[in-house]
């Protein structure tokens, strides 16, 4: 009898761990530099050092769209309210995608840095781009040149809308928040506050809240008067989000952790500890409570903002582990880098990249019904278990250069082993 307890308890916790790998987002091949969600709270948009962007659907815990446009880091994602999403990279550019679309509809070029942030009007007709040659210029979606905002005298690293589309906020390293009037070329306010400044975000009731290299939030009224600060740490704080009903800011420290602070007690509420750190990137869902990040884990990880706790099974309701069948097997393990963006079965279909059913003897880019990108279409690779090992010991990029699936490598031979080994059952 205590030997079936002692099962039940290792097959309970299997599962939870099981679950629990499943409510992450796992898909990037680098930090998760940039995060979005939708306002219906269904969509999120990713950002990576990998120099992808991915659209993921947080129902299916699948990702649906793999971007890839920019030569290096993507910095920034936004989320218009038509869906259309936006990137920013480190290469000066910032695209417009429709959803689903393999290239960008739109491509916005003119900076000459590295762009930090975008974010959109609430109205839809503009993005704004913040960027460290020092401007914030203002895009019409539909095109035609955009408006210059000059005046910060370091690298611009944050910009973000009141909510009402009357005013852009702009902060940066020169210690300026630049207060600007959106619907108007009037001159912004400026005031200076004692630290370099990272992020910016505004609140609801139209509160600027920024995140400083000093680790602290501040608090300024529209009108640009600080009104009060609460100190997160000592590492400077790289990211900032406010829930949409305004009762919470986050920020993420670039050293460690993520503080939540209370707005209306001007307080710390808490530190959230555990898994995933440091964060790189924050958005709140639209229950106002669900927090998710992005970190140097690579993933994107949701917690709950009220109590700190990491969220595992809680949010997995609805979406199964199509690797339980699998536990215990270790090449399955190795494949959780994998599942967000292929299935294995026949009737799964494809998601952001194509299925892997019947994978071995087919010739790459040869499945009927999937858009691979143009550069794997002339190739010639069959798919075995010692070209798909290649695959991942050289990386996507080198193997199959102008791929659109993230860089990722698999160091040890062993473990190539083992996935091999796995797609061999699975993909059957
Ligand atoms: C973030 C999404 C993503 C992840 C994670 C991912 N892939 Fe891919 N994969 C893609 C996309 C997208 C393509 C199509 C590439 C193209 O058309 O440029 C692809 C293509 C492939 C192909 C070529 C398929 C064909 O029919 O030619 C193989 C094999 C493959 N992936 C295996 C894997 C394995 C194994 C893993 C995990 C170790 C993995 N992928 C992880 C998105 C991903």
């Amino acid at each position: 009898m205590r030997h079936v307890a002692v099962l039940l308890i290792a097959a309970a916790a299997l599962c939870a761990a099981l679950a629990e790998a499943g409510a992450q987002l796992r898909g990037h091949g680098g930090p998760v530099r940039a995060l979005a969600v939708s306002p219906d709270g269904l969509t999120a948009v990713t950002g990576s050092f990998d120099t992808s962007a991915i659209r993921w659907s947080l129902q299916r815990n699948a990702a649906e769209q793999v971007m890839r446009f920019h030569e290096s880091a993507v910095n920034a994602v936004a989320i218009l309210k038509d869906g259309r999403i936006v990137t920013g990279g480190e290469d000066g550019r910032v695209a417009l995608w429709a959803a689903g679309a393999d290239k960008p509809e739109r491509v916005f070029a003119g900076h000459t840095a590295t762009v930090a942030a975008v974010a959109a009007s609430p109205d839809g007709s503009t993005i704004a781009s913040a960027s460290w040659d020092r401007t914030v210029r203002l895009w019409p979606v539909a095109g035609g040149e955009p408006r210059v905002l000059e005046g910060h005298q370091d690298n611009v690293n944050g910009v973000a809308f009141s909510p009402d589309g009357r005013l852009l906020v702009s902060v940066g390293y020169d210690a300026s928040v630049r207060i600007w009037p959106f619907r108007s070329e009037a001159a912004p306010i400026v005031r200076t506050v004692p630290s370099p400044l990272n992020s910016v975000a505004v609140a609801p009731d139209g509160e600027i809240v920024v995140g400083g290299a000093d680790g602290q939030v501040r608090f300024l009224s529209p009108a640009g008067d600080l009104r009060g600060e609460v100190e997160t740490g000592p590492s400077p704080i790289i990211s900032i989000a406010v829930s949409g009903d305004g009762a919470l800011a986050a920020a993420a420290g670039i050293r460690g952790s993520v503080a939540i602070v209370g707005r209306a007690e001007g307080k710390l509420a808490r530190t959230l500890v555990g898994p995933g750190l440091p964060v790189w990137s924050l958005a709140f869902a639209p229950d106002h409570r669900t927090l998710l990040t992005g970190g140097a884990d690579r993933l994107v990880r949701r917690w709950n903002a009220s109590t700190g706790e990491h969220l595992g099974s809680l949010t997995m309701s609805g979406a199964e582990d199509p690797l339980a069948a699998f536990a215990g097997d270790r090449g399955a393990e190795i494949y959780r880098a994998c599942v967000a963006c292929h299935t294995l079965k026949p009737d799964e279909g494809n998601r952001a990249g194509p299925t892997l059913h019947g994978l071995f003897g087919r010739r790459i880019a040869s499945l009927p019904g999937y858009k691979f990108s143009d550069a794997l279409t002339n190739m010639d690779i069959v798919w075995t278990p010692e070209t798909v090992a290649k695959l991942f010991e050289v990386g996507p990029m080198a193997y199959t250069p102008g791929t659109k699936m993230p860089e990722q490598r698999i160091t040890s031979a062993e473990d190539r082993e083992a996935l091999v080994e796995f797609l061999k059952k699975a993909t059957r």
